[in-house]
């Protein structure tokens, strides 16, 4: 018997891949002693959605969400129990406005990241309301896209305000191309944004609460190749940035789970999407950095419950600005100063010195669990879910092999 019980909940779509690997882990792991000697049992079940009354008790301590962004009753009831009963979250649904990439882009142009030039151009087609046509009359002031798109300068990007997922995204190199995606954009709120042209290396990070992949992508291959298995591709100074933009990013925001995607080119770092909160773990995306995703979310939820984390819901908005506005401060002081309120928010010394002191095992766990049959099985019944009966074979090879990488690599 354990000396306290936790209960971790996962609010989950489509996807059983990385939830069944986190289930099995977790299981795994154990009990967990904490500094006073208490021992803790960690155990994981699947949010269901019913209807709630706002004054009832979860019997979860922390929820992991990979649905709210898209389902609006979980999101409520996320808005519920973080308000009313300091469930711990991964991500703010507070900001959830923010994920709306419009927001974030605002808040890091402020903070002085090399954000490229992004303007945001009013709906092409009117809305569907009664009052629009009035209002639009009265108050849209007509403009020149041309003469816009020229301030920008081609090429550019023409995207949703709230994208993801590459939906409405579209290259512009010259007016018609503009006229066409404008006029496609139809009821879609759209940005403008400047190309980063000729840039070394795509990079893409995934980020679980003070934990941080920087991964090499190479967004014009299909989905299952875009992540390279490639180490050392950024200096370290360029690399420490990454990581530096990411988890600051995050900590702002209040997001701990969550993705973010920067050109570099030569030394510069342009992030360009960074909202991605609820991210893509699924194993036929991330294949080689799965075994790492998992033991991240495993180490960083136990870590969480265990030391009794308090969510917090209140931002340091005003702290980053104080930074952002003192004009003796270097782009490179700047980014130091907002690391130390993102490093003093993630814990990042106690969490270092938590896993080496009591977590020490999770990531033998990792290895033993993706060496095993059952994980074997789990990516094969992922595979041919997932792909066409003509493809299972390529695919349940590609996949295998990446595993077989990361054991040679962990073993
Ligand atoms: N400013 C930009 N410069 C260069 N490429 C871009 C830029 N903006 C978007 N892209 C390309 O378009 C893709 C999709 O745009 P992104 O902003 O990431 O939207 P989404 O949220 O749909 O992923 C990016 O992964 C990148 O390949
Ligand atoms: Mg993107």
């Amino acid at each position: 018997m354990a000396d306290v019980e936790h209960t971790i909940g996962l609010l989950l779509g489509t996807e059983d891949d990385w939830p069944r690997a986190y289930e099995a882990m977790l299981r795994r792991i154990g009990a967990v002693t904490d500094d006073q000697g208490r021992t803790h049992v960690t155990r994981s079940v699947r949010v269901t959605i019913e209807p709630f009354n706002l004054r009832d008790s979860p019997r979860h301590d922390l929820v992991i969400d990979r649905l709210a962004y898209w389902y609006y009753h979980p999101r409520e009831w996320l808005k519920k129990i973080a308000l009313m009963d300091d469930v711990y979250l991964l991500n703010s649904p507070f900001t959830f406005q923010a994920m709306e990439k419009h927001a974030a882009y605002c808040a890091m142009m402020r903070l002085g990241l090399k954000v490229p030039e992004t303007v945001l151009v009013p709906f092409k087609n009117p809305l569907d309301n009664s009052r629009y046509a009035y209002t639009s009359g009265r108050y849209n002031q007509p403009f020149d896209l041309e003469a816009l798109a020229e301030s920008v300068g081609y090429p550019m990007y023409m995207k949703p305000y709230d994208g993801g997922a590459w939906v409405g995204v579209s290259r512009i190199r010259d007016v018609g191309e503009l006229h066409a995606a404008y006029d496609a954009s139809g009821e879609r709120l759209m940005h403008l944004q400047a190309a980063i042209e000729d840039y070394d290396v795509f990079a893409r990070s995934l980020t679980i609460g003070p934990e941080t992949m920087v991964m090499k992508f190479r967004p014009e291959l299909p989905m299952h190749e875009r992540y390279a298995v490639e180490h050392d591709f950024l200096t370290p100074a360029v690399g420490d940035e990454v990581v530096a933009i990411s988890r600051v990013v995050n900590a702002f925001f209040r997001w701990e789970f969550n993705s973010c995607e920067t050109l570099i080119r030569g030394t510069d770092v342009h992030p360009i999407d960074y909202a991605n909160a609820c991210p893509d773990v699924a194993v036929t995306s991330l294949h080689y950095y799965f075994p790492w995703a998992m033991s991240a979310l495993l180490r960083w939820t136990v870590y969480c419950v265990v030391t009794g984390r308090k969510p917090r819901l209140d931002t340091d908005t005003s702290r980053y600005f104080a930074i952002a506005d003192d004009p003796s401060l270097s782009y490179a002081e700047k980014l130091d100063g907002y690391r130390r309120l993102a490093d003093d928010y993630f814990e990042i010394d106690r969490y270092q010195e938590f896993c080496a002191k009591h977590l020490g095992h999770v990531d033998d766990v990792v290895a033993d669990w993706i060496g095993s049959e059952e994980f074997r099985l789990l990516l094969g019944s992922t595979v041919r879910e997932m792909y066409p009966p003509h493809e299972h074979e390529r695919f349940l090879g590609h996949f295998n092999g990446l595993i077989d990488a990361w054991l040679r690599d962990h073993g």
